[in-house]
């Protein structure tokens, strides 16, 4: 049982003094926990006590905590140069979009930015610019996926689609459009999993159509929703979107700001679908979080249509400050050295399938409607009634998370997402993690379960 002490009590007086944290209701009854250090899959609070990181902080500690390689990459960068613009170039930023094209296994060029948020906001930028550039001067409107999140500022939230985010801060950008996703789970009754997926697909196609198609800019999407539910979809259904995509000259955005960097148990989330976006963002386990820094990867022919400035705007006319920080372009290249030295891609993949198999058994439990998982991502779906699909209360989810963090293991849910749908337990441990570190949080997650919450 993990206790509160006299360190953490002091503290927790000047944090409700002076921290604003990130969206945590201010009438929160457990106060939050103060970690002190971390090392591999295990964070230590500043009373000494220790818990399991499930995930990974906010799903982005991909390597693992105490990396020294990689703060001795960003402190050799920091000494030899720790700053200068983007406007010009510098050799760490160099060597690392290099290595991202690698990854990418495509022909893309990379802009730096710090955030999720940020490669988003550039992302949806480009794809009007690119139409402009083009001569397809209506097509400014971007469709993205109820459920879905693509970050906290006004565009990348404009793109989300979970209204409870968004309630009190609308209105948002306009031209942003949404559709159901392929949420196979609580498909309806007599369908198939097959054909609700392509229908799914063709609410796409629809949109596009009503909408006129010479309007319509991009498409942005997750690999697989996560934050928002952990909501996989099949081949069928990306199959589709690409298609239908390349029919009406839509451009389509992969957000892999959660998927990217071996989460999916393939470098990229959408390299499990062999699919091949036209741009593509990503964030957290580019860093493994160590230093932040964002990147929207363009495909080189869309960069090339900005090389015409007859009007005199045809550059793209963004710029920030901190993207591409060498020290974070630093650090961010030994991430990537770091996870294809232990082959932490494939390992994501092995994880994935043993969790999955430690904790299918719950599937009899009466409160699990679903698990899902997506290399090392996991998702459980929690209801009031399995006949009825009923999602569990909030009351029952925190519950639970606050059981499993008693007993050393922090659990993650989608908060704050669409009302009466917050009732998915997530986990995305470390890609590092230790065969003991997974048993852990079978063994946790199970005995929480099957204690107090009756299996
Ligand atoms: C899929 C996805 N896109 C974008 C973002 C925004 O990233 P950031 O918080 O770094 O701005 C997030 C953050 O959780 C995310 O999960």
């Amino acid at each position: 049982m993990q206790s509160l002490g006299k360190e953490s009590e002091a503290a927790i007086k000047k944090d409700q003094r002076y921290l604003w944290h990130n969206i945590t209701p201010y009438s929160e009854q457990s106060p939050p926990m103060i970690a002190a250090s971390a090392s591999g899959s295990w964070v230590t609070d500043v009373d000494g006590n220790k818990y399991l990181d499930g995930m990974s902080g906010l799903w982005c500690v991909n390597v693992g905590y105490g990396r020294k390689e990689l703060a001795e990459a960003a402190y050799n960068q920091l000494l030899s140069l720790p700053y200068f613009p983007l406007t010009q170039s510098h050799m760490p930023a160099i060597a690392l979009a290099e290595k991202l094209n690698e990854w990418l296994e495509g022909d893309y060029v990379i802009f730096f930015s710090n955030s999720g948020s940020e490669a988003n906001e550039a992302a949806f930028k480009i794809v009007r610019q690119y139409h402009q550039q083009t001569g397809q001067h209506y097509r400014s409107k971007l469709i993205a996926r109820y459920r879905g999140y693509h970050g906290s500022s006004l565009g990348a939230l404009s793109a989300t689609g979970q209204a409870q985010r968004k309630y009190k801060y609308e209105p948002l950008a306009a031209g942003f459009l949404h559709v159901a996703p392929p949420d196979s789970y609580r498909r309806p009754a007599g369908m198939t999993v097959e054909a609700f997926n392509l229908q799914c697909a063709q609410a796409i196609e629809d949109t596009i159509v009503w909408e006129g198609a010479e309007t319509v800019a991009a498409v942005i999407m997750e690999p697989v929703i996560t934050g928002g539910g952990v909501i996989v979809p099949e081949q069928i259904y990306l199959d589709r979107v690409q298609e239908i995509c390349r029919k009406y000259g839509v451009l389509l955005i992969m957000d892999e700001v959660i998927c990217g960097f071996g989460r999916s148990g393939r470098k990229f989330g959408h390299q499990n679908f062999g699919i091949k976006p036209d741009i593509v963002t990503m964030a957290k386990g580019l860093t493994s979080a160590y230093l932040p820094l964002s990147a929207t990867a363009v495909r080189k022919d869309i960069y090339e249509a900005f090389k015409d400035s007859s009007d005199g705007y045809g550059h793209f006319r963004h710029v920030n400050t901190f993207g591409g920080n060498p020290a974070a372009c630093a650090l961010a290249l030994c991430n990537l050295e770091i996870m294809e030295q232990e082959q932490l891609v494939e390992r994501a993949d092995i994880l994935g399938q043993r969790l999955y198999s430690g904790l299918s058994g719950l599937l009899d439990h009466k409160l699990v409607g679903d698990i899902r998982s997506f290399g090392l991502i996991l998702g459980i779906e929690l209801v009031a009634d399995k006949a009825t699909r009923q999602p569990a209360g909030l009351d029952t989810v925190k519950g639970i998370i606050a059981d499993c963090k008693a007993k050393g293991l922090i659990i993650g849910k989608n908060g704050d997402t669409v009302a009466g749908f917050n009732n998915v337990l997530t986990l995305a441990p470390p890609l590092s993690s230790t065969d003991s570190d997974i048993q852990f949080i079978v063994d946790t997650l199970t005995a929480v379960l099957n204690g107090s919450w009756g299996a």
